[in-house]
């Protein structure tokens, strides 16, 4: 497994819409346990294939407090979205920010496994929006996209201004919010 580096906003390559997995291979599964180990470093709880620059559907997530319960989710679909509510975001790719963002709470999702099996799913609550997160991430879009322009600007700029000051840094959350 290899530690992959993770790309910041606004890097113009967040931007790809991601391809379809045709087969899961092995090249898809040490692409999965790529994911994994980067977004644990990280200590994310979701990361998707667009923010290592690598523009295939697959994204893996894990929202358990002991790090117990990794998901991968290969060609993802939404089939049903409900009960619609605003939860507050952060993301590995514009570290340091956190925002609230509205998005349907409750969905049901279609996906293959690293097994390269069919599933569905249904999730609640912070998996909901973290699998929603990471999803916009393989469409190329970005959490702060739902933010105004005024705010992404501000992001921005502080995001430049961090970079300046020191090189890279791992994402770090604050008390509590989680980084998708
Ligand atoms: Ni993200």
């Amino acid at each position: 497994m290899s530690l992959l580096t993770i790309l910041e906003f606004p890097d113009p390559r967040l931007r790809t819409v991601a391809e379809p997995v045709e087969q899961v291979n092995d090249e898809v599964r040490r692409l999965v346990d790529d994911l994994f180990e980067t977004m644990y470093a990280a200590k994310g709880i979701g990361l998707a294939a667009t923010q290592v620059d690598v523009h295939r559907r697959v994204l893996v997530v894990d929202v358990s407090e002991d790090r117990s319960d990794p998901q991968v989710f290969i060609n993802p679909e939404i089939l049903h979205r409900a009960e619609p509510g605003p939860t507050q975001e952060g993301c590995l790719s514009v570290p340091g920010i956190y925002d609230d963002v509205e998005r349907p709470t409750h969905i049901r999702v279609r996906a293959l496994g690293r097994d390269g099996r069919q599933f569905e799913l249904e999730a609640k609550g912070l998996m909901a929006v973290c699998i929603q997160h990471e999803m916009d991430h393989l469409q190329g879009k970005l959490f702060v996209d739902y933010l105004s322009e005024l705010k992404r600007q501000r992001i921005r700029k502080r995001l430049d201004k961090e970079r300046k000051l020191r090189a890279s840094r791992p994402a770090q959350s604050e008390a509590g919010v989680p980084v998708i």
